[in-house]
């Protein structure tokens, strides 16, 4: 009886499938960050019911223009902007919580209503105000090879992290003393590698026992929440903070984040399996930015560079930072999409370039004279490859007004079937301006 009923019924298989076919999309930065992930975000989360974060900390920036108002998000979920959907902070972002505070607050001043809407994930781990003190000793140490790191302690947190002295978000919430002890063997270590920072442990114990009254409602086993939301059909969205460029084993080392920004960090910083893996949005602007150091092949350090910068206003949202600006470079883009398997791509910022007469795309490296497939490991080798060049006509002609592809100019539209036919992935978006709305949906 019971052979048959495995043979002559599907249920199982059935079964199998429904949950197999519920899968997370997920957007990623295709190049160095500040690609516009943001308002891809803030658009796909209008259709989700949970949004979420799986790396990084508030060392990101989106910023989501929604009626008129301007919401800042660094560490919260952008998809709080939706009023409709649950956020969750997985297990591979770390946490600063009176930071996470503040970012929720002045961002409710704003009108933005989060409560009941946002999930702390009970194992991702804190930011001490120590780890912040040595992140920007650390750079300052470096000098001339500075990382550009945002001083956030982000990096100090993933190394507490990684030698397993770290505290998360579990800890506080359990046994206060054991915390603390815990608390204060860390800030010891760190106090021993650096005389000169000043700890003061009972003032953080004295914050925290607050916090973790103020974060009880919040936290939760987000890897259960998250795998059960899936069987249950809802729609999830992740969105990847910094950019693959920026991943800590595949990005320009050490010019890096401390985390995985590729796929990979979407199923370790949130506990989903690989097979839960659906849509993949690259992000990518069409033209190329970085901030901090670091080599960046297609960087004009001309009057192309600067007019990308002032018209792109291109500074970092965290730090204020000026952007290094270039052409955009199709051969990072392809890169990206091998590690990352893009299902197709967002190409935002368009309208940036319509000033120019003729517009550039990075086609292919070229080392000692000869092509390149691998993409350079050392910034010493990067720092040799020369990139050659497709060159197109611009079009002279302002697109922030189109809302179709045939809106665009002819010149515009050949600029975009090139792209997307050197990145050989499907172009789904143009952005053309800041606003929600100023979108070309392709297909
Ligand atoms: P990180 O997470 O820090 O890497 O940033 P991000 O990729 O989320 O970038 P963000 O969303 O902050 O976008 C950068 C800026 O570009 C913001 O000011 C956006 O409003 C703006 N932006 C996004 N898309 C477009 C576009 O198509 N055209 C123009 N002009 N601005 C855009």
């Amino acid at each position: 009886m019971a052979t048959e009923t495995s043979l002559n019924g599907d249920m199982p298989h059935k079964r199998q499938r429904m949950e197999h076919d519920n899968r997370v999309t997920v957007v990623l930065g295709a190049q160095w960050g500040d690609e516009g992930k943001g308002k891809m975000v803030d658009l796909l989360a209008t259709e989700s019911d949970v949004v979420c974060r799986c790396q990084g900390g508030n060392n990101a920036g989106h910023t989501v223009v929604v009626d008129g108002k301007m919401y800042d998000f660094h560490l919260l979920p952008s998809g709080l902007a939706n009023p409709h959907c649950m956020s969750v902070i997985g297990n591979g972002v770390v946490v600063h919580l009176p930071q996470m505070f503040d970012e929720l607050e002045k961002n409710h001043a704003k009108g933005l209503e989060w409560k009941n809407r946002l999930l702390l994930s009970n194992r991702a781990h804190m930011v001490f105000d120590f780890h912040q003190a040595v992140d920007g000793i650390q750079e300052t140490h470096r000098g001339n090879a500075f990382i550009g790191t945002t001083k956030k302690g982000i990096g100090p947190t993933y190394s507490s992290k990684a030698t397993r002295n770290g505290l998360r978000i579990c800890d506080l919430m359990g046994d206060f003393e054991v915390f603390a002890v815990k608390l204060q063997n860390l800030a010891c270590q760190f106090q021993k590698l650096h005389p000169e920072v000043e700890i003061d442990v009972q003032a953080e114990l004295d914050q925290y026992k607050e916090y973790r009254e103020r974060i009880r409602d919040i936290v939760t086993d987000t890897p259960l929440y998250m795998n059960e939301a899936l069987r249950n059909g809802k729609k999830v969205l992740v969105e990847g903070a910094n950019a693959s460029m920026l991943d800590i084993d595949f990005g320009t080392y050490p010019s890096v984040t401390s985390s995985n920004c590729s796929i990979g960090g979407v199923c370790t910083g949130l506990g989903i399996p690989a097979q839960k893996i659906g849509d993949v949005i690259g992000v990518v602007k069409a033209y190329t930015t970085r901030v901090g150091g670091g080599v960046l092949p297609t960087e004009q350090l001309n009057d192309i560079g600067e007019t990308l910068q002032v018209k792109g206003h291109e500074f970092g949202v965290t730090t204020g930072r000026k952007r290094r600006c270039g052409w955009l470079d199709t051969v990072v883009v392809n890169y990206t999409n091998m590690l990352n398997g893009y299902t197709c791509i967002a190409l935002t910022k368009l309208d940036i370039l319509d000033e120019f007469e003729e517009v550039k795309i990075g086609a292919q490296y070229k080392i000692n004279g000869k092509v390149t497939k691998s993409f350079p490991p050392t910034l010493e080798e990067l720092a040799k490859v020369d990139v050659e060049y497709v060159t197109l006509p611009g079009w002279k002609k302002s697109t922030a007004d189109c809302r179709k592809f045939s809106d665009l100019p002819e010149n515009a539209q050949n600029y975009v079937k090139k792209v997307e036919e050197l990145i050989g992935v499907p172009i789904k978006w143009v952005g053309v301006g800041q606003d929600r709305l100023s979108l070309i949906q392709l297909f």
